[in-house]
């Protein structure tokens, strides 16, 4: 069985989503960690009623960032984490973990990447842009993490429709939706891959 970290900053209902997944067998891992920078984060409060070890790590646990980074990378390695998912986590990840974890790491963001990407799009501001642009389309990408905010191979897309009676809550809400199923998809190949590869 596939063991899963998820590293969250806010509210965690893609988190939810994972945790649900395995829990009813959909998804053939488990969460075995959850760690977030924010420690009054409700992404830390849920993994707690799953039973889930969590963690808080940040620049206030750890003030040098070389030390949140080892941190970080040590306590997938005491997990023994097979994957990591970055599920509305709103920092990067050191060069050390990155490097220890070589794609093993993915993130999730609401739009079709590389457009409405990297610092700046994140929240509602990904949705009020594509508004603001005219858009017909947006949707959810999940993608190998690399140094950078959403950059790195694209794993999997969804596509929804923007509607012209939209507001940012409405497509958010519909992106989020498509963006639950793409996450456990995205999952479900990537374990099974590692599986059927027996590595
Ligand atoms: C998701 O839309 C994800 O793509 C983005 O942050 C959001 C997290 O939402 N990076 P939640 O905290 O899981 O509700």
């Amino acid at each position: 069985m596939s063991k899963l970290a998820i590293l969250a900053s806010h509210g965690g209902s893609i988190l939810q989503t994972v945790v649900d997944a395995c829990e009813a067998g959909t998804l053939a891992a488990e969460v075995v960690l959850v760690i977030s920078n924010n420690s009054d984060s409700h992404a830390l409060a849920r993994a707690r009623d799953h039973g889930i070890k969590t963690l808080h790590l940040s620049a206030s646990t750890h003030p040098e960032p070389e030390l949140l980074d080892r941190a970080i990378r040590c306590a997938f390695d005491q997990a023994n984490v097979d994957w990591v998912v970055l599920a509305g986590y709103m920092k990067r990840l050191g060069k050390e973990t990155l490097s220890a974890y070589p794609h093993r790491i993915i993130n999730t963001h609401p739009a079709l990447l590389p457009k409405y990407g990297g610092k700046g799009y994140f929240g509602r501001s990904v949705h009020q842009a594509v508004m603001d642009a005219g858009d017909t389309e947006s949707g959810a990408t999940v993608h190998f993490v690399t140094g950078d905010y959403d950059t790195g191979p694209i794993v999997s897309q969804v596509r929804v429709p923007v509607k012209p009676q939209d507001t940012v809550e409405s497509l958010e809400e519909r992106v989020k939706t498509a963006e639950r199923k793409l996450i456990v998809s995205s999952l479900t190949e990537l374990v099974g891959c590692k599986e059927a590869a027996g590595y």
